[in-house]
């Protein structure tokens, strides 16, 4: 491949797979025009298959085919990350014979034939398709869409192929070329997301999936347990970490992530299919394992952030892995590390992956001039309000079609009246988090209404805090934000305390530790939200609203209007709107029992 094409448009294509959450990216002329998730199309949640279906949205959405493309980058160095999964598998033999026939299946049949999977796939030669490190593309993913001309970055997963912590700096000078240094990495097996992701395995939740419960569940203990993860994680006079392998088994297994001896340490795991009993002392030994190794994780992120900021001397911080959906360490870095701003991009994990390869395939591997990207996670396909319109219609709904004034005002009251109102617009977000494109909103002051629709849309744990979204010029008053704080609640990405005074009116987003992950919305990024958050504020007295993905369990975030429709049909949503159509439910609506106090 031809490493100086500098200023000759390029269309780079970039694809994460075979681990979590594939996606595919595509990026044309250095600026990103389309990402999205593998699962957002197959409806299969977090889908690891080959992203087929999202590489071929991206092409058709941008008028391509792949003979256009100059290049398609995959996430990872499949070679790497088979031979660490091999030497692994090797080293702990005979421990390991089980999981060695895993190791094999999966990466002999996907992981290391990447390259002939794509070629055969798109129909392009072989020498288009390269290469970046899993770390690379977290850092770029990371970095290259953050607004920031300089930057400390801090990568942080599970593992990669090696890697599973990188710490270094970039650089985009103006009118220059970019370049991202990562200097110093920590190896497989000692991970701090392994670390987190064990202890997910152990309290029951399903692992690259069930973090966020951990740390939801935190909130409900105390770290009384700290001492004991520590013997764990072990700092290293270097200012990194070891992990003592005796307690895991993660790195000879692949079904089993703690070992006897962690057992032994912290009593026995919980069975995934009890529900957690916050009322008991075993419930509560399970919480207080989770806010000790939640309190474990932020004290070696901070310890190290600060270092890193010691050393760089900068003021921003770019923080990219699935560690960095951490919003409460995130929150904590902000505050102790002293960088004054910290950008997490929307999809800090493995799918942002897929636009973080196709970004450093164009600034550093091909050298191409430096671009600011558009600072909003709107990448996916649109919503087709005919769509809604003719299902919803056929369906015998109440359809309506309503100019922006009127709609938004129909919504504002239905959301004072108490109702649950799904919200579909514009483009699917690229991430985990539905960020005002994709949610489910209602009032929320009230307890009841968090408990409503955890049992009649999200049929999830109740320990589970919903979010709240807040215009940006209201959040201080609601949220103790502290400096930087409303850039981290940009994507959601921080969790900070709700105002003391407004906890009780705030009941519904509030967590039992008087915390709440909060949307700080700008106002141009998703206009329409921001006006519904004005009308809501002007009939109650508080521009807030209880924002949580649209989706029931198990399923992934809806895509389509057809499938907002289909979800609304099925579970306690009550108005569905895709601008400019608003359907409600024809029969008596459950809302109506709910009433909000927040003029009280
Ligand atoms: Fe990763």
């Amino acid at each position: 491949m031809n490493r100086s094409r500098a200023n000759i448009e390029m269309k780079i294509l970039g694809i994460s797979a075979h681990y979590h959450d594939s996606a595919a990216a595509l990026i044309c002329d250095g600026v990103p025009v389309c990402a999205v998730q593998e699962e957002r199309l197959s409806r299969r949640k977090n889908d690891a298959a080959f992203p087929a279906a999202a590489i071929e949205w991206c092409l058709d959405h941008a008028g391509l085919s792949p003979d256009d493309l100059d290049a398609v980058v995959f996430y990872e160095r499949s070679m790497l990350k088979f031979e660490r999964i091999l030497n692994s598998a090797l080293r702990a033999f005979p421990k390991s014979w089980r999981s060695f026939p895993h190791a094999m299946k999966n990466s002999l049949g996907e992981k290391v034939w990447v390259r002939g999977i794509i070629a055969s796939h798109l129909g392009i030669p072989r020498r288009k398709i390269l290469f970046t490190r899993h770390h690379q593309s977290h850092a770029a993913a990371a970095f290259l869409t953050a607004p920031s001309r300089r930057a400390a970055i801090l990568t942080a997963d599970g593992v990669g192929e090696w890697a599973t912590l990188t710490v270094g700096h970039g650089e985009r000078p103006a009118n220059g070329r970019a370049s991202i240094s990562l200097l110093r990495e920590i190896r497989f097996p000692h991970s701090l997301g392994m670390l987190y992701s064990t202890f997910t395995a152990y309290l029951g939740f399903a692992v690259n999936e069930g973090e966020y419960k951990v740390m939801g569940l935190a909130a409900h203990g105390r770290p009384t347990q700290v001492d004991r993860v520590r013997r764990l994680i072990r700092r290293t006079a270097d200012g990194a970490f070891a992990l003592d392998m005796d307690y895991f088994e993660y790195q000879s297994s692949a079904s089993r992530s703690y070992s006897s001896r962690f057992v032994q340490l912290f009593g026995p795991p919980r069975n995934a299919y009890e529900p957690i009993d916050l009322d008991t002392a075993e419930g509560q030994r399970f919480a207080d394992c989770a806010a000790s190794v939640q309190r474990v994780l932020e004290d070696t992120l901070v310890d190290m952030t600060r270092a890193l900021h010691r050393e760089t001397g900068l003021p921003d911080l770019c923080l990219g892995g699935g560690v960095a959906l951490n919003g409460v360490a995130n929150a904590r870095i902000l505050a102790e590390s002293g960088f004054e701003r910290v950008f997490v991009p929307p999809a800090p994990g493995d799918a942002g992956c897929a636009l973080g390869a196709a970004l450093y395939a164009d600034r550093i591997y091909f050298g191409q001039p430096d671009r600011d990207v558009q600072d909003h996670p709107f990448w996916g396909p649109s919503v087709n309000s005919k769509d809604l319109l003719r299902a919803a219609g056929e369906d015998g709904q109440n359809v309506e079609e309503l100019a922006d004034p009127q709609l938004i005002d129909r919504a504002a009251d239905e959301l004072h009246a108490g109702s649950v109102v799904g919200w579909m617009e514009g483009a699917c977000e690229f991430g985990p988090r539905a960020l005002g494109h994709r949610s489910i909103l209602a009032a929320p002051h009230s307890s009841e209404m968090r408990d409503r629709i955890n049992r009649d849309i999200k049929y999830r744990e109740e320990f589970r805090p919903f979010a709240p979204v807040t215009n940006a010029e209201s959040a201080d008053r609601y949220f103790e934000l502290p400096p930087g704080g409303a850039r981290l609640g940009r994507f959601m990405s921080g969790v900070f305390p709700v105002r003391p005074e407004w906890r009780k009116r705030l009941a519904a987003i509030t967590h039992v530790n008087g915390t709440a992950r909060v949307q700080v919305l700008e106002r141009e990024m998703a206009p329409r939200l921001s006006a519904l958050l004005d009308a809501y504020g002007r009939r109650t007295g508080i521009p807030v609203l209880l924002h949580t993905s649209f989706n029931v369990a198990g399923e992934p975030i809806v895509c389509s209007a057809l499938e907002g429709y289909s979800t609304f049909r099925r579970c306690g949503i009550d108005m569905l709107v895709a601008t400019p159509v608003v359907v409600t439910k024809r029969g008596p609506s459950i809302a109506k029992s709910v009433k909000e106090e927040a003029t009280a």
